[in-house]
Order: structure tokens, then C-alpha cells, then sequence
């Protein structure tokens, strides 16, 4: 069970309104009490900040607004002591533009070595005006930009972020040093930042689909940028360097639309593991919630591997926003309109907690993004003049970003940042986070915070030896499945009461009804 940290919305301790190295040390408490086996750290190294720091300049040092390396070895020591693993992002696909790679690029001439670790290539048009080929940038617009001598360079996403060119084999020295210095700080994995991308195809042919159609497109076979089968030697690569080191993983941020291209990701000689979206953007649906589960379960067993599970993280909206909108509303539209008639928080939260109980009952691994342990929801309404996320400017304004699900912890109930540091926070907190902070839910029984703790403990003492699961027909509008160490989960998707299974109850979600479990709640009952 690994637990998220988005260190700069985590805790500030020199009350700069910004998290740091020092504020995540002094909650390493609250994170061990939570039960976690690791915590996932997003990127702390030094950079602009032109997209929340995966824009990287030195991929060896630590930003000096979250501290130092000397700080990032305690934390790594001193979580140790506690028995809290550490993996940091590797953000392999793209650096900073203010990198000295890419500054020294940007120096030298067209064709030379410098130009030739990143993918340089002559504009078309008769003056090279164009762009090379027809490519988008993920965050809008063209993924190509012109430099002063006239030559264009890739970036799939924002324009300081410029794509490597993972052909180079200085690029793959660099990468396994990078992976080299990080293990012998200590440090015991890697989250791979955007794992289906790196190798683009060599010609640069113009892409069929848009990036849009190719992310949610059912096959995904044969893009010129996404998915190329290449990578996985890249992988293989890093896998020799891990596996000299004891008991290191990674983990792919893969957003593959098919199961069976996903587990090709997890082969035994490739990542130990790779988040599944499919699950995330599932709708409160039984089958389709179903359908999910089977089919990860599936694919990854064909490769000897198991499924990783994650309901929110630091690029989606927060799932109990997801499930407390109306069936159909599109997610990002309804971010700009702010029409919060269409949203019903009470009811996020209840689905929040059920489909939780879901996801610890389930087989595999499982992945949770800081704050959501306290129902934190997307903070939707953000005045449009603090907006950080990048996605905004380069979508012209048409969708809000990333920023709502990213804002700074409450830990207390009162004090101008609610105790997140002494000196405000860098996104504003909605009022009622008081309610929702760790100080407000700590102990108090059914809270939220209790659920998870409570789910985790019981996960780690009768679900953590046995990966089976074998489904139960509860009937339509619910979904129960037994597994190995003699637990049954049930939740209830459905309008009506639904009757609980034999045994003894060990957790829900929300209230019973008697026998029954009411709508939109989970249970977790115990053979003895
Ligand atoms: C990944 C990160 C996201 C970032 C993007 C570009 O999807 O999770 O936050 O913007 O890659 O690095």
C-alpha cells in the first residue's frame, strides 16, 4: 500500500505557504499511523515549476523550496526507522527547458550531438514555417515550437518541457545514472512519469488520431508517440540496474486504453507494477466497475503480475467530486461552469467511502493520493488568478487543469492555512476543510480517517497472503466477491437495500439498515 505525497500541498515547515522536505518529516507520524508500507514522493528536484516541478533542470538535486538532498536522506532514514519505504518520481520522457542539456541545445547548431538528445527537426512549408508533423501537445495546442535559427523541437506537453530522444544513447547512460543515485540514497523505487511515451517512431509520420482519440482509443496499436513498442527495452535496461539492489519496484504511469498492451508493462523482466485507470474512470456501475476488475485481473495474471488500483491522484478530479456529479456531466466543462447545482458533495462522499472499502478488499496493489483518507473533494472553485497548472493557459482558457485536486492539507481545525503551515498556502482552502482536517476526524469514530485506518489494518491482517477473489451473485445493482483469507466485500451500487452476506460484519462504509446494506455503501464481512 503506498501513500501519495505531493510534497509542495503536504506540510510547510519554514511557513513559505509552500510544502517541503521538513513539513512531510514532521507528519511521517501521521503517514505511519495511516498503516502505509511506502509513500510515493511527486518530484522535488530542481526546476521552474512550469508544470508543478515535472519540468525537471537537475534530476540530482533537490528545489531549494522543498529543502536539500541532505533533507531528502533524512526523510529517507528517518521513514525507514518508521518502516515507511520511499520512491520518487523519474521523469524520463521530457526535461526542463531550463536543463543544461537543453540549454546547450539550444547553443549549438542544427545536427549537432547537443540538438540530437532531444528531437530537433526542420519546419515544412517552403521557409520550414510549419511544424514538422501534425502532433498535439497532451495540455493543447502544437506539439512543436521554433527556436531562433528556425529548426522546431518535440514536447509532448508544456513548451518548457522538452521531449528526449531515447535513441541517444547518452540519454540512456543518463537515465540509468540518475536511477544509480537515487538507489544508493536510499530511496526504494520509482514511479516512471508518463511510462507509455519515451520512443517516438523515427520517421516522425504525422498520427492518424489526435492525442484525445489515441488515449481513449480501444486498440492503440501503431502511434507514432504513445506506446511504441520500443520502449520496453528501455524498460528491460532499467530493470538489470534495479534488480542489482534489493527489493526495489517501479511503477508505471501508463494510460493504456487496452488491458492486454498494459500487461505487456509488467512482464517479469519489466515494471512490478502498473496503475490501472480503467477503475478510476469507471462510472458507479456494477458491470462496468466489474468489467474493470475482471479485466485487469486477467491481463496481468497472463504475465505472471498483479493489478495496482488507484482512485485519485494528482491529475484527476478528486472521486468524491467524480462520483458526486450527475451521470453524463462532462468533467472539465463543469470545472469552468462552476454550475454546482449539478453537484452533490454528500453523496461523493458516501460513494467515496464505499467504493474505498472496494478498492483495500481488492486483490493487488494499491495506491492512495494524500488527503483523500480525509474526503477531501476537488476544490473546483479556484479563483481562475491563482491557477498554477499549465494546462490552462495552453488550452486557451477551455479547461481549468489540475490545480483542484492539488490543494494543501488541513491538518487543523482553525488557523489561516488550517495548520498546513504557518504562513498561509500557496491554493486557497475551502472553509469547510476545517470539518474535513486530520485534527477534526483523528479518533473520532466513522470518520473517514477512521475507515481508512481501519481498512488498512484489517487488509494487512487477513488479505495480504492470499491474491484469489472469486465473485458472489448478489443480483443486479450490487457486486460481492470473496476472497482468500475468508472476507467478503459487497457494495451497493443499486436504489434498494441489499441483503449482507453471512458472517460476522467487520467494517461499512456508512449506517446499515438492519441486515441490509442501503444504497451507495460497502460492507466487509469475516467468514468467523
Ligand atoms: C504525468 C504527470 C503529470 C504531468 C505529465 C507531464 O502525467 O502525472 O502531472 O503533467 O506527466 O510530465
Amino acid at each position: 500500500m503506498v501513500y501519495q505525497v505531493y510534497v509542495r500541498s503536504f506540510a510547510d515547515g519554514n511557513a513559505d505557504g509552500v510544502g517541503d522536505i521538513a513539513g512531510l518529516i514532521s507528519r511521517l507520524p501521521y503517514i505511519a499511523s495511516l498503516g502505509v508500507d511506502a509513500i510515493w514522493v511527486n518530484p522535488w528536484y530542481v526546476s521552474p515549476l512550469l508544470d508543478g516541478g515535472y519540468d525537471v533542470a537537475d534530476y540530482r538535486d533537490i528545489h531549494p523550496l522543498y529543502g536539500s538532498l541532505e533533507d531528502a536522506k533524512r526523510l529517507i532514514d528517518e521513514a525507514g526507522a518508521a518502516g515507511i519505504r520511499v520512491l520518487v518520481d523519474l521523469v524520463p520522457n521530457h526535461t526542463s527547458w531550463d536543463h543544461a542539456w537543453f540549454r546547450a541545445a539550444l547553443d549549438a547548431d542544427p545536427g549537432s550531438p547537443e540538438r540530437s538528445r532531444y528531437h530537433f527537426l526542420p519546419g515544412k512549408g517552403r521557409h520550414g514555417q510549419l511544424p514538422p508533423n501534425n502532433w498535439k501537445s497532451v495540455f493543447g495546442g502544437s506539439a512543436w515550437t521554433r527556436v531562433p535559427d528556425g529548426e522546431w523541437y518535440l514536447h509532448m506537453f508544456d513548451v518548457s518541457q522538452p521531449d528526449l530522444n531515447w535513441d541517444n544513447p547518452d540519454v540512456r547512460e543518463e537515465f540509468i545514472d540518475i536511477l544509480r543515485f537515487w538507489l544508493d540514497l536510499g530511496v526504494s523505487g520509482f514511479r516512471v512519469d508518463v511510462a507509455h511515451a519515451l520512443v517516438k517512431e523515427a520517421d516522425y509520420p504525422d498520427a492518424e488520431d489526435d492525442t484525445d482519440a489515441v488515449l481513449s482509443n480501444p486498440t492503440g496499436e501503431g502511434h507514432p508517440l504513445w506506446d511504441r513498442p520500443e520502449l520496453h527495452d528501455v524498460v528491460r535496461e532499467w530493470r538489470v540496474v534495479l534488480d542489482d539492489y534489493q527489493e526495489k519496484v517501479m511503477v508505471a504511469e501508463a494510460w493504456i486504453p487496452s488491458w492486454e498492451r498494459l500487461a505487456k508493462y509488467v512482464r517479469p523482466d519489466e515494471y512490478h507494477q502498473a496503475f490501472d485507470f480503467h477503475f478510476l474512470k469507471a462510472p458507479w456501475d456494477p458491470e462496468a466497475v466489474r468489467a474493470t476488475i475482471e479485466g485487469s485481473v486477467a491481463a496481468t495474471a497472463s504475465v505472471g503480475s498483479i493489478p495496482t488500483w488507484v482512485l485519485s491522484n494528482h491529475d484527476v478530479i478528486r472521486h468524491v467530486t467524480r462520483y458526486g456529479l450527475a451521470p453524463h456531466v462532462e468533467e472539465r466543462a463543469w470545472l469552468l461552469s462552476g454550475d454546482e447545482g449539478r453537484l452533490d458533495l454528500d453523496l461523493g462522499l458516501r460513494r467515496a467511502r464505499a467504493a474505498t472499502l472496494l478498492l483495500l478488499g481488492l486483490p493487488g496493489s494499491v495506491y492512495l493520493y494524500q488527503g483523500e483518507e480525509l474526503g477531501l473533494h476537488e476544490v473546483h472553485d479556484l479563483p481562475e488568478g491563482v491557477i498554477d497548472d499549465p494546462v490552462w493557459e495552453r488550452s486557451g482558457h477551455a479547461d481549468k487543469g489540475r490545480d483542484g485536486c492539488r490543494v494543501p492539507i488541513p491538518w487543523k481545525r482553525e488557523g489561516p492555512s488550517f495548520g498546513f503551515g504557518d504562513n498561509g498556502s500557496w491554493l486557497p482552502q475551502p472553509e469547510i476543510w476545517s470539518e474535513l482536517s486530520v485534527e477534526s476526524q483523528d479518533g473520532v469514530e466513522g470518520s473517514t480517517l477512521e475507515l481508512y485506518r481501519a481498512a488498512i489494518r484489517v487488509r494487512a491482517e487477513r488479505l495480504g497472503d492470499d491474491e484469489s477473489l472469486e465473485w458472489i451473485d448478489v443480483g443486479p445493482g450490487a457486486l460481492a466477491f470473496r476472497r482468500g483469507g475468508g472476507v467478503t466485500c459487497l457494495i451497493n451500487y443499486g436504489d434498494e437495500p441489499v441483503s449482507r452476506p453471512e458472517g460476522v460484519l467487520l467494517l461499512a462504509s456508512g449506517p446499515l439498515q438492519g441486515d441490509s446494506v442501503p444504497a451507495d455503501t460497502a460492507v466487509w464481512m469475516a467468514d468467523t
